[in-house]
């Protein structure tokens, strides 16, 4: 009986996207910790601390207070009123709450933009490397992603000219760009977000702007789309800044032609929001003093890193220049990135992640370390990954 369903049960064409690599770095990572060994986890993209006291004490209170029903499909109106708000505190901008979407994190914006803005067989720019679910979402939903391989000579992201070439051979319908990124932590330029946003939007290409990272910015500041056009889709997420990644809440600032397709979608996909998590966002905003003490960490992580690391045998990373992350060129040691990060734990017991998930060919030579660990642990790190390299034969 079970042979049968399993005949007739094939997964579809679309749902075969590639898993994250990572994953298999953490199997063997808890693997090694079951056996007693002590390992210092650089591969997972989150903060080590959790939500912020003001959001924990918001969830408290709404437990005990009563049944959490559903919302708003757009979100609480209280709490798209302070989304819109921080806009002025962070950017000098008025955005009107009525462009805010609540959203089940970034990763649900992404569906309800996609869906919204595209069509099956649109295709859409994506910069490599760079955040793998772009990608795979965008294939999943029937749109064909397109790579942009970036280089180092513009700031690792993508520029109008390469843009606009693409768009010349077959047209494209949108655009992604990501500052801070991940996997590489580099920002792009205010000049240079303005000069891409414009050459997509004059062509009539979507932009989409992936502002997860926003708030977690050392190098400069991060610009925002919401400063450049209001035809762009931002998207946002209370995971990184806020420490708030198992919360599952984002949000979106759509144009205004795109507020009632989105809010049909979430009404269909989702219904709402949940409501625990929301109220715990809005209170997330009042933690300022708690969240700039975490940022302050990160800083000092990425210090420590950007001193040590040299000296322990990694002297080669792109800029790093925003969200967590550092991004490591290995080829000196080793063609394959994965091999070299299996080999990292086994032996050193520092946990990174291969770059092969980012990009699948380039990616061979990057190590993706994240530094939203302790401080404690980035000194162990880089003493631990120095006389692993200094003794490790290769
Ligand atoms: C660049 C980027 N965008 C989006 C996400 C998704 O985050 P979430 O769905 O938790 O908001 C991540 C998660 O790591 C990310 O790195």
């Amino acid at each position: 009986m079970l042979e049968k369903a399993q005949r007739r049960l094939q997964p579809s064409a679309r749902s075969a996207v590639p898993p994250f690599m990572v994953m298999d770095v953490m199997a063997a990572a808890a693997r090694l910790e079951a056996q007693g060994r002590r390992v210092i986890h650089m591969e997972v993209g989150q903060p080590a601390v959790g939500a912020p006291a003001t959001a924990l004490a918001a969830a408290r209170a709404a437990l005990s207070a009563g049944p959490l029903g559903y919302t708003e499909t757009l979100g609480i109106a209280s709490l798209r009123r302070r989304i819109a708000k921080a806009y002025g505190e962070w950017h000098g901008l008025d955005i009107d709450p009525a462009r805010i979407v609540v959203t089940t994190g970034s990763s649900g914006g992404f569906v309800l933009a996609f869906l919204a803005a595209f069509e099956a067989g649109d295709r859409v720019a994506v910069a490599l490397p760079g955040y793998p679910p772009y990608r795979h979402i965008l294939a999943a939903l029937g749109c064909q992603p397109v790579c942009i391989e970036t280089t180092a000579q513009t700031r690792w992201s993508i520029t109008g000219e390469a843009l606009l070439a693409l768009h010349r051979a077959q047209p494209l319908k949108g655009l992604i760009v990501a500052s801070p990124a991940n996997p590489t932590g580099t920002m792009m330029t205010a000049p240079a977000l303005a000069d891409l946003i414009r050459c997509a939007e004059d062509a009539g290409i979507v932009v989409i702007s992936d502002e997860i990272y926003h708030g977690l910015d050392y190098a400069f500041a991060a610009e925002t789309a919401a400063r450049l056009t209001d035809d762009a889709i931002i998207i946002n997420s209370f995971s990184k800044y806020f420490c708030m990644t198992g919360w599952r809440i984002g949000w979106i600032v759509a144009p205004p032609s795109l507020m009632r397709a989105v809010e049909r979608l979430q009404g269909n996909l989702a219904i709402s929001v949940p409501t625990l998590s929301q109220i715990a966002a809005e209170a997330a905003f009042d933690a300022r003093e708690e969240l700039t003490q975490v940022k302050h960490c990160y800083e000092e992580n990425r210090r420590i890193l950007l001193e040590g690391l040299p000296r322990a045998g990694l002297d080669s990373f792109l800029p790093v220049d925003g969200a967590f992350y550092l991004y490591a060129d290995v080829s000196r040691f080793s063609t394959d990135s994965f091999a070299f990060a299996t080999r990292m734990l086994e032996e050193a017991g520092v946990a990174a992640t291969p770059g092969v998930d980012f990009d699948p060919v380039r990616g061979r030579h990057f190590l993706r370390l994240c530094y939203a660990g302790s401080r404690e642990e980035m000194h162990e790190a880089v003493q631990r990954i120095g006389a692993w390299l200094k003794d490790a034969p290769r």
